[in-house]
């Protein structure tokens, strides 16, 4: 059985869906409901709508309940993102309550994750100051890093032995399955005997938001190769997402600690590790980074989340230039500022600290430039502006740089600035914007019809694959899912309709879930965020939203649809057109498309 009905009912009238979404979303309202920029796709105008019980994007579709938001943003399983919301608003979860559905439990759970890892991590903080962290303790000596540094980021050694960790754990019962789940230990081809992860490196944990220990980073301690080694994702990391000494970062960034530095709000992004470490040893508690990954539209969300401004502190050669290009178009996408910091004669920021020391880093900080000015000089200096051609050229390219600035006061000011510069009159200027801008317009356009029709086609339907060949039945299948979600006292009146009468699988699934339910006068769907993912959430959600405008008598709309998916039903059987291969699929999609015109 579930948690208790009464429970998850508390939890969510503890927990309104506007308050806890507000907390990641700045919601404004919109007749009765709020709206605001969704978190889950990167987009400027707001499309992510804040329901009474439920919110939904009208952009990507993400959709559910509080308990589901909470599991997508935070990214925790249902138990978890329950324990999250419990104590957000001081509840007690009841213990000992088995699964809601018997679907087959991961090898390693979250918790006895979190609990390896800092078992982990206290192992290696050990080594680092037993007498083997010896040369380790030089090392670290050697990059300036003092005690109390080290300290603070739970820095560690993992000795350059094969099984040191791996026993070390088992010694307090973790499995060698466990261990190597969590990206601790590998298994040896040859022998099929386990073996460390990590050996002979300074050991980098990284701690999540709510301090847990999700994963490591370890550094070699010479030239050898890889230099640094990342845990893979595992149930409790996704490398894509985490920044690096974010947890220590973000009081200072949402200005509840105040430090000489740091403004709030202002966030550093470095490329690695000890960039990071020494600048937060130098008082910019603000530096966070991407762990051996460039940035994705993930990480900038979470940076959008903490921060209206990034300083890019990435590495002064061509790799950096481009990191950094890349971060720039990915953090404007979600509404962060972005400044470039230009360092001369240093590689890194940890390189330049240690020449040039803080206060002049804290120089460079304020003398950073934004985007638009960075993008403006690259255009400029690549022309010779006394030669018309070229001048003409300078001019098409920095208008077309301006056009995408998104504040029209911001447009003006460089608009001026451009006309000064070039001495080309202020209205030619605006008029080749307004062109740029038409033109981006009509190309977002046609992009989102041709989304739109995408959908309607169910190419890339990942949630019910099968869509994409039984178009008509899914649509009455979700037809009838709405209503029976939208109103469960129809539930009762549809004895006719049984799991058997689905052409999909995804959408049986749901009805014997359904079915399960208010078998147990349960009404709230709830849980059904322990057994369907937050995709299959969204959709479920989507089916029912779809109704609440067109239903007027549930009882007759179902049992008209109810026998139309039948007759559907038995067409498919007879004319075998339900899909039995891969092969098959591959036709059906070919002939959709070119029935399309697409190829
Ligand atoms: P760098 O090679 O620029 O190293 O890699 P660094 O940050 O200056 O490190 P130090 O100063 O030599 O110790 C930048 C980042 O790229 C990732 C790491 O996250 C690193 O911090 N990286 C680098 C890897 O993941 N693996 C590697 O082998 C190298
Ligand atoms: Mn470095």
């Amino acid at each position: 059985m579930a948690y208790p009905q009464g429970f998850i009912q508390e939890l969510k009238m503890r927990s309104p869906v506007q308050d806890v979404i507000g907390r990641y979303v700045e919601l404004k309202r919109a007749g009765r409901n709020l709206v605001g920029r969704c978190p889950f796709h990167s987009e400027k105008t707001p499309s992510f709508t804040v329901f009474e019980d439920n919110f939904h994007c009208f952009g990507c579709g993400a959709g559910g309940d509080v308990i589901t938001f909470a599991m997508r943003i935070e990214n925790l399983d249902y138990r978890d993102a329950v324990q999250f919301l419990a104590d957000r608003c001081g509840m007690t979860v009841p213990q000992d309550e088995k699964r809601y559905s018997n679907i087959e439990k991961p090898k390693l759970s979250r918790e006895r994750a979190f609990s390896m890892n800092k078992a982990a991590a206290r192992i290696f903080y050990e080594n680092l100051i037993s007498s083997e962290g010896q040369e380790a303790r030089d090392y670290l000596a050697k990059r300036e890093l003092s005690a109390a540094t080290i300290k603070r980021f739970g820095l560690g050694f993992a000795k350059n032995e094969f099984y040191d960790l791996h026993n070390k754990l088992t010694a307090l019962g973790y499995t060698t399955e466990e261990i190597k789940e969590n990206f601790l230990c590998g298994i040896s081809q040859k022998s099929g005997k386990p073996f460390d992860m990590f050996r002979n490196r300074i050991m980098f944990p990284i701690i999540d938001t709510s301090g847990n220990v999700i994963a490591f980073g370890g550094r070699v301690m010479d030239d050898s190769k890889p230099k640094y080694l990342n845990s893979s994702d595992t149930v409790i990391f996704r490398k894509g997402k985490q920044l690096f000494a974010l947890n220590y970062a973000k009081d200072v960034l949402l200005g509840n600690v105040q430090s000489e530095l740091v403004k709030p709000r202002e966030i550093i992004l470095c490329e690695g590790y000890m960039d990071v470490i020494a600048m937060h040893q130098a008082g910019f508690t603000n530096a966070v980074a991407t762990l051996g990954t460039a940035i994705t539209s993930e990480h900038a969300r979470v940076v959008s989340r903490y921060a209206k401004t990034a300083f890019l502190a990435y590495d002064s050669d061509d790799a950096g230039k481009k990191a950094a290009d890349k971060a720039m178009t990915l953090l404007n996408e979600v509404g962060v500022d972005t400044k470039i910091i230009r360092m001369l004669d240093a590689k890194d920021p940890d390189e330049y600290i240690k020449k040039f020391g803080a206060q002049s880093y804290a120089k460079l900080l304020s003398g950073s430039i934004g985007q638009i000015d960075f993008k403006l000089n690259g255009v400029l200096s690549k022309y010779n502006l006394s030669i018309p051609d070229e001048k003409l050229r300078a001019v098409d390219e920095c208008c077309k740089v301006i056009a995408s600035i998104y504040s029209e006061v911001k447009q003006d000011i460089y608009i001026q600035r451009l006309s000064q510069i070039t001495d080309v009159k202020v209205e030619s200027i605006r008029s080749t914007i307004n062109r740029d801008r038409k033109k981006s317009a009509s190309k977002a356009a046609a992009n989102r019809r041709a989304d739109t029709e995408k959908k309607t086609m169910h190419f890339d339907d990942r949630v019910n694959p099968e869509a994409i060949a039984n178009p008509v039945a899914v649509e009455i299948e979700e037809r009838i899912l709405g209503i029976l979600l939208l109103m469960p006292e129809e539930y009762a009146r549809c004895d006719s309709l049984s799991e058997d009468d689905f052409v999909t699988k995804f959408s049986a699934r749901v009805f014997r879930e359904l079915s399960l339910l208010y078998n147990q006068n349960i009404t709230d769907f709830s849980q059904f965020n322990e057994i369907f993912t937050p995709e299959e959430m969204s959709r479920i959600f989507d089916m029912r939203h779809r109704r609440s405008e067109l239903t007027a008598n549930g009882t007759q709309a179902l049992n008209e649809q109810i026998a139309a998916l039948k007759r559907e039903k038995s067409r498919v059987i007879n004319s075998k057109g339900s899909i039995s291969s891969d092969d098959d699929l591959m036709n059906l999609i070919s002939k959709a498309r070119k029935d399309k015109g697409l190829n």
